[in-house]
């Protein structure tokens, strides 16, 4: 075990993946790598170890084997009829020629360059940038090798829309969606909703694959964004006022999985909803909230997007209290403009906080075992 651990650490140095993405979901099926070269081979390695993935070399591809592939390279040499059903394309260097039927039907591609990126985004919305020093891009990269291959369509959807609609939240959804899912959620809460775009188009997503119940309430009427969604009730209401209101519902759980915070932003408000909500959380329950790292960029006035966008505004008044609210009630203390990935104990359970500093911030805080 010890050697393990050294070698790991030797990977770990040479990539900087000095700390372990820990996800707590299942590798739903075997992920294969073909590698053009050695260092991209390794580096995929680094990457699956990193994250606790397995994954198994191939000098071929095969189709219908259902397998999850990675095809990693600068200049990946399979025709149409030899690619796989299920492909990530992983460009680990420049490269000379684009090629577009690779890229269309990868599921998703991610890239260490963004001069790459410069020259196929226009036509393909579903790319990552992955630079092979950085961990901090890591994370919401590898989710996708936890989806089953029946998910990914759905996940690359929400990719391209996620390159495509630039908001303070847009960086999110494939990432929301992915920790919505691993919940196995029956019923789902989204608190703040404004219309059906970010949270709502992530949320939503998570319904079909469990049939999942999705809750929306807000202080507005947003009726008319959970019309269209079948199993889904919207409130109208101060969401301080939804446990109560909760006793009242006739649903089958008295529990919820997931509780998407996105609502005024308040110190005051953001304590009180973790107050009010954590007591619903189901056993193995999650909180998320969005705007946990409000433009720190340039004096407080942009953030960036995982799409390599910078949005500049006028935020030096912006409300930030969610932070501040969620370092007092969980006590954990974090740096908002990092990558976090640790866990931590409350109230007897260990809990998982991931904080994505993109996009205004993303924290996602999970229950994962009674002590
Ligand atoms: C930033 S928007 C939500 C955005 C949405 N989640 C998305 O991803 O696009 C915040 C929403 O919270 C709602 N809101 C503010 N205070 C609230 C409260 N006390 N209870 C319920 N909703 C509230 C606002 O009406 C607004 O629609």
């Amino acid at each position: 075990m010890k050697k393990l651990v050294a070698i790991l650490s030797i990977f770990a140095t040479q990539y900087n993946f000095a700390r372990h993405i820990i996800i707590d979901a299942e590798q739903p099926q075997l992920i294969k790598v073909y590698a053009e070269d050695t260092e991209s081979l390794n580096l995929v390695k680094n990457i699956m170890s990193a994250c606790g993935l397995y994954c198994q070399e191939t000098t071929t591809c095969s189709k219908g084997d259902n397998c999850l592939y990675i095809l990693a390279g600068s200049d990946i040499k399979l025709d149409q009829q030899s690619l796989p059903d299920n492909y990530i394309v992983y460009y680990t260097k420049p490269f000379k020629t684009v090629h577009p039927e690779l890229l269309q039907n990868a599921l998703v591609i991610w890239d260490v360059s963004w001069e790459n990126i410069a020259r196929y985004k226009n036509a393909f919305s579903h790319y990552y940038y992955l630079p092979n020093e950085n961990y901090t891009y890591l994370d919401p990269v590898i989710l996708s090798c936890y989806l089953p291959l029946d998910l990914l369509s759905t996940y690359k959807k929400l990719l391209q829309y996620s390159n495509s609609v630039n908001t303070d939240i847009s960086s999110h959804v494939p990432t929301l969606f992915c920790h919505a899912y691993f919940l196995k959620p029956s019923i789902m809460v989204e608190a703040g909703v404004r219309g059906h775009e970010g949270s709502n188009v992530a949320l939503q997503a998570v319904t079909q694959p469990y049939n999942s119940y999705l809750i929306g309430i807000d202080i507005n009427d947003d009726s008319r964004v959970y019309n269209n969604i079948p199993h889904a009730t919207f409130l109208q209401m101060d969401d301080r006022k939804f446990p109560a209101h909760f006793k009242t519902m006739k649903v089958n759980k008295s529990t919820i999985d997931f509780i998407f915070i996105d609502t005024s932003h308040e110190y005051q408000h953001t304590v009180d909803e973790i107050r009010l909500f954590t007591p619903m959380l189901s056993e193995h329950g999650a909180l998320g909230f969005h705007d946990s790292n409000i433009a720190p960029l340039y004096n407080r006035t942009a953030y960036a997007r995982l799409n390599g966008t910078i949005l500049r505004g006028n935020w030096e008044d912006a409300v930030r209290g969610v932070a501040p609210a969620i370092k007092q009630e969980l006590n954990i203390d974090f740096d908002e403009a990092q990558y976090v990935n640790r866990t931590f104990t409350k109230d007897s359970y260990v809990w998982r906080f991931i904080h994505y500093p993109f996009c205004n911030g993303l924290t996602i805080v999970k229950r994962i075992q009674k002590i």
